[in-house]
């Protein structure tokens, strides 16, 4: 792989500038140069470390980033025209956009009378930049102090697994249309397969995103280095297992870094003819596919692809999900706008369970809030940004019933997708907040109180009443949703649903028990989004263990001892039985009370 790399890279060294997507300014020598290091540093393997010609990669000269008001359709036609990079990925008529266009075409607007704002003067300069500081040995420096290249990713991935192979383990979906594999981490301290509730975090499905991979990156350092040290994340890992899958669109990140790539891409890397590339992974998905705010034009950066998961990412990311159907909250990282959007994003009808995705968004928007003061609008997708048909989060939320929805993560325009990397951890943490928020929220969303229980030792022969109290915060209860289970001496799991007995009490039995037998047993409440459980939401183990207490039978008082009093019984009783259950003094179950019976207390005595 290194041989081919190079090759490519000297072939493109010693192509004629002309060759180069948009003629380079650099002299022959300097490409020299620029050879030599480069095979210095694949073979030093510096890790972060990029071989890199600046001029190889497609260039915005002369391109400014504007934002626009559209008051029109024939604004939003002129605008179009001027610009085929669209930045904010919505447009309403009434509303600002963020597009790249040549500054040689503000003039365009002007006489047209189009308010706008050039937002970034200086785009390729800060990208030259961006690519000048990436391409110096990172050696030594915290990992999140500046944006990291797919193979980084890859090898942090594997790092976490190295240094909590007991808590990580890597996870796939699927491969990409290059053949590269989509790579997450589990986090869990339960062992693969179980039955918890599970959170997704997914990133950089638009390859030019690079926020969102280093944001999705620090959920999962945070979860892993502080699974121990922080109460908060240590709570969650007792009842939940978390995946991140960093970079869904491994080809499209490979290629915003790549010699030779463009740091602008959003889309896949499917090859769809001549120099088109490209299906945008975040119109792909089956729910609402192919409506409103994506393209069927297939050089359009929203181009939705032939049909709906026409694209591998997509198929790979989906099929990981229905593979875990305990999935019950999921949060797509992408930049940049600072939005909480949640569902629907194909049509502006307010979703079923609108109330419930506020009761979670607005305290998430606050978490946010209280880490760095930054203001991140939240709402429902469709309404709040516009519409959007085909994206990942409508579907887990709509097919699957899982929590979901977008971050848009920072800034507001300033710097757009070459984010400064200052901005990396001040980004990265509040959107960490807003994940624990979700998490919290949803494990919490029906809590359970115990009002009458068996104690540890239960009578011979009876049944045990079982007595909660819920009262759901985030949705209402399902249809029988509060269900009592149990198992006999751990065998299998049996379940009742409890009779609602109001004020929001739910009342069901515990068998009566054998002799020596134990019954261990649980509640949960199942609302739309989660099951949550009492009395730990701890759905892999039974909690709550009650034994019948083999009570002596020939402690005929109940008294705790076998003594005089329960020979007086045996003598009161002296007689044939008749209904064997009220003939408890007939100890030998001879169909009399008898002297033997006598006998048999006083051997117990
Ligand atoms: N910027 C994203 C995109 O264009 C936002 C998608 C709309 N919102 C959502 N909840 N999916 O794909
Ligand atoms: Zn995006």
């Amino acid at each position: 792989m290194n041989i081919s790399f190079i090759t490519v890279v000297v072939l493109m060294a010693l192509a004629p500038p002309s060759a180069k997507p948009q003629a380079s300014n650099s002299a022959p020598a300097s490409q020299a140069v620029v050879v030599q290091e480069t095979v210095d540093k694949v073979f030093a393997s510096a890790p972060a470390a990029l071989p890199i010609d600046p001029n190889d990669m497609v260039r915005f000269d002369g391109d400014v980033v504007v934002r626009v008001s559209i008051r029109s359709a024939q604004d939003l036609m002129l605008v179009n025209q001027l610009s085929d990079d669209m930045w904010s990925h919505h447009v309403g008529i009434g509303g600002d956009a963020d597009f790249r266009m040549s500054q040689a075409d503000l003039g365009t607007l002007d006489r047209a009378s189009i308010p706008y704002r050039v937002t970034i003067s200086d785009l390729q300069n800060r990208i030259d930049t961006e690519r000048t500081r990436l391409a110096q040995p990172m050696e030594g420096l915290a990992w999140f102090s500046d944006f990291k290249n797919l193979a980084a990713v890859n090898t942090r991935l594997d790092e976490m697994v190295a240094a909590y192979p007991n808590l990580v383990s890597i996870v796939n979906a699927g491969t990409s249309i290059q053949g590269r594999v989509i790579r997450g981490i589990r986090i869990s301290r339960y062992p693969a397969g179980t039955v918890l509730p599970a959170f997704i975090f997914t990133g950089t499905l638009h390859a030019r995103e690079w926020a969102s991979t280093m944001t999705t990156m620090w959920i999962a350092d945070q979860f892993v280095e502080n699974n121990t040290i922080d109460p908060r994340i240590a709570a969650v890992l007792d009842s939940a297992e978390v995946f991140v899958f960093p970079v869904q669109n491994p080809d499209g990140y490979e290629y915003t870094w790549a010699t030779g790539g463009n740091r602008l891409w959003r889309k896949n890397r499917r090859l769809i003819s001549g120099t088109t590339y490209g299906v945008d992974l975040n119109r792909n998905w089956g729910l609402g596919w192919g409506g409103s705010g994506s393209s069927g034009t297939t050089s359009s950066d929203t181009y939705r692809g032939t049909a709906a998961f026409s694209e591998p990412e997509s198929v790979g990311m989906r099929d990981f999900v229905i593979a875990h159907p305990n999935l019950v909250g999921h949060i797509d990282f992408h930049s940049y706008s600072q939005l909480w959007l949640w569902p629907w994003s194909y049509t502006t009808t307010a979703s079923p369970d609108q109330t419930a995705l506020a009761a979670v968004g607005i305290p998430m928007q606050t978490a946010i809030k209280a880490i760095n003061q930054k203001t991140y609008t939240a709402g429902p997708s469709g309404s709040t940004y516009g519409l959007t048909a085909g994206c990942i989060d409508d579907w887990t939320y709509g097919t699957q019933g899982m929590m979901a929805g977008t971050i848009e993560v920072r800034d507001t325009g300033t710097y757009g997708f070459v984010m400064p990397t200052s901005e990396i951890l001040p980004n990265a943490k509040e959107n960490f907040a807003a994940s624990m928020t979700m998490m919290e929220k949803l494990l919490a969303s029906s809590p359970i109180t115990i009002t009458l229980a068996p104690g540890s030792l239960v009578a011979d022969n009876t049944a045990s009443t079982v007595e909660v109290q819920t009262v759901p915060v985030v949705s209402t209860l399902i249809t029988n949703g509060v269900r009592l289970k149990w198992n006999l001496d751990g065998g299998t799991t049996q379940s009742a649903v409890m009779t609602s007995i109001g004020n929001n009490k739910y009342r069901a039995s515990l068998p009566a028990m054998a002799c020596a037998s134990q019954v261990s047993w649980f509640v949960e409440a199942e609302t739309k989004f989660i099951i949550t459980h009492a009395p730990l939401n701890k759905p892999t183990s039974f909690n709550l263990t009650a034994t019948n207490s083999c009570r002596n039978p020939a402690d005929l008082d109940g008294s705790g001892f076998v003594d005089a009093a329960d020979i007086g019984y045996v003598l009161l009783d002296f007689g044939p039985c008749g209904d064997p259950a009220n003939c408890l003094a007939d100890l030998d179950h001879s169909g009399d009370v008898d002297s033997a019976d006598v006998g048999l207390v006083l051997l117990e005595m």
